[in-house]
C-alpha cells in the first residue's frame, strides 16, 4: 500500500489527524494493535476542554452537543466543605462532560463511513527509514506481513509508543508520584450536578459522572493495589469517608460495574519529530489524570499537526515540521504543570508532615478565596487558547 500519511495508532489521537487530513484532502492509512472493542470499552477520562469541544464540532463531529454535558464550573472540596469554581463568571468558558470512548466512537463511526483505511487487530509493527523513504510493516491477523509506504508517519501510538523510540538523541523528563488512582464505574443516580475534586486526611476522591445511571468515580490509592481486592461495600466505604463532611454530603450507592488501577506519571520527550516521523498525544507525553488534560493534549497536538502536515505536503516542503515540537511543547508544559499542581495540591502523600497537611490547607483556602487564583485554576481547566 501507498498513502500520503501513515498513522500509528487508531485511539482518539490516531484517528482525529486523520480525520482532519480527510478533510484537507490528505490520504491515510491508520493502523492500531488493539481490537476495536478493547479501544471502546476501555474507560478513560471525560472532560474536554472549550477548544477541544470546538475541534470536534467544526470538524462536523457534533454529537458531543447532544449527549455531552456542559459544565461550568466544579466543586473543590476540602475539610469537609465544598467551594464552587465557576468557571464561566472567572474564565469565560465552560467544559464539557464527554467520554473518551464516545469520542474515539464518533472519530470511527465518521472514518468508517468517509471510506478510511482502517487497520486494527494487527501486530509486530515496525517502522523504518524515516529519514527517506519511510514504511510501516506489520502483521495481519491471519499471519501475513504488510508494508504500506508514506510520505510522512504520525506516531500516536500511546503511552508505550514504539515510534518515540526512533527518535535519536531526545531528552526524557520523567517525574514518578507514590500513588495511583482507583477507577470505578457504578450504577447509580448522579450524587452531584457538577464534578467534585475532595482532600482529605485519607486522600483524594473525585467524582464524576456518565449518564443518569452510571457513574464515574476515583479515589487515591497505593499503586501496587489490587481491584479484585476490593468489595462494593469497601468501595463505598472508603469513597463516603473521602468526601463526608458536616454539611452531611453524602454519595448515591449503586453496583460498582468495573474498577481499575490508573498508574500517576508525568512523562515529556523532545523532540517530538525526526526526519519524515511526528508524535502526537501520548507517545510523545504523559500527564497524571488530575484535571483530565490528557486526551486534551492530545487533541492540541492534532490540531497543530494536521496543519504542519497539509503544509508540508501541499507545498512539499518539510520545514514547517521544524516548528512543530516548539509549538506543541509549550502548550505541553502549562499542561504539565497544571495536572502536576492539581494533583499536589488534592493528594496525599504517604510520608506528608503535619506541616504539609496544614500547607495544603493554607494553599486550597487561598484559592478558593482569591479571584486570581480561582481564575488561574478555571483558565487551565477549561483550556489555554490555541496558537
Ligand atoms: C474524569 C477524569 C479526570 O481525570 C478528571 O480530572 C475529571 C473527570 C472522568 O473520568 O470523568
Amino acid at each position: 500500500t501507498r498513502t500520503q500519511v501513515a498513522i500509528v495508532g487508531g485511539g482518539p489521537a490516531g484517528l482525529m489527524v486523520s480525520h482532519l487530513l480527510h478533510l484537507a484532502g490528505i490520504d491515510s492509512v491508520v493502523i492500531d494493535n488493539r481490537a476495536v472493542r478493547t479501544i471502546e470499552t476501555t474507560h478513560r477520562a471525560g472532560i474536554l476542554e472549550r477548544d477541544s469541544v470546538r475541534l470536534l464540532v467544526d470538524s462536523g463531529l457534533d454529537r458531543v452537543l447532544r449527549d455531552g454535558h456542559r459544565h461550568e464550573g466544579i466543586s473543590l472540596r476540602f475539610r469537609g466543605l465544598s467551594h464552587r469554581i465557576d468557571f464561566e463568571n472567572l474564565a469565560g468558558a465552560s467544559c464539557w462532560l464527554y467520554p473518551q470512548t464516545d469520542i474515539f466512537i464518533d472519530l470511527h463511526r465518521a472514518r468508517t463511513a468517509d471510506g478510511a483505511d482502517l487497520r486494527f487487530g494487527i501486530t509486530d509493527t515496525e517502522v523504518v527509514d524515516i529519514l527517506n523513504a519511510p514504511r510501516v510493516r506489520y502483521t495481519d491477523a491471519t499471519g501475513h506481513r504488510h508494508e504500506i509506504a508514506a510520505d510522512l508517519v504520525v506516531g500516536a501510538d500511546g503511552s508505550r509508543s514504539i515510534c518515540r523510540s526512533l527518535i535519536p538523541g531526545v531528552t526524557q523528563y520523567f517525574r514518578g508520584y507514590p500513588y495511583a488512582w482507583f477507577g470505578v464505574l457504578v450504577q447509580a443516580p448522579p450524587s452531584a450536578p457538577e464534578l467534585i475534586y475532595s482532600r482529605s486526611r485519607d486522600g483524594f476522591a473525585l467524582i464524576s459522572q456518565r449518564t443518569e445511571s452510571v457513574q464515574r468515580m476515583y479515589f487515591q490509592c497505593d499503586p501496587s493495589e489490587n481491584p479484585d481486592e476490593w468489595s462494593d461495600d469497601r468501595i463505598w466505604n472508603e469513597l463516603q469517608t473521602r468526601l463526608a463532611g458536616e454539611d452531611g454530603f453524602r454519595l448515591k450507592e449503586g453496583p460498582v460495574i468495573e474498577r481499575t488501577v490508573l498508574p500517576f506519571r508525568s512523562f515529556v520527550q523532545t523532540p517530538m519529530r525526526h526526519g519524515r516521523l511526528v508524535l502526537a498525544g501520548d507517545a510523545a507525553h504523559t500527564v497524571p489524570p488530575t484535571g483530565a488534560k490528557g486526551l486534551n493534549l492530545a487533541l492540541a497536538d492534532v490540531r497543530l499537526l494536521a496543519d504542519t502536515i497539509q503544509q508540508a505536503l501541499t507545498k512539499n516542503d518539510l520545514t514547517v515540521l521544524e516548528h512543530y515540537t516548539a509549538r506543541a511543547l509549550d502548550r505541553v508544559w502549562k499542561a504539565q504543570h497544571f495536572s502536576y499542581w492539581m494533583t499536589t495540591m488534592l493528594h496525599r502523600a504517604e510520608d506528608s508532615s503535619e506541616f504539609d497537611e496544614q500547607r495544603q490547607l493554607g494553599e486550597l483556602t487561598t484559592l478558593v478565596a482569591s479571584t486570581a487564583g480561582s481564575t488561574y485554576l478555571a483558565e487551565g481547566y477549561t483550556g489555554w487558547p490555541g496558537r
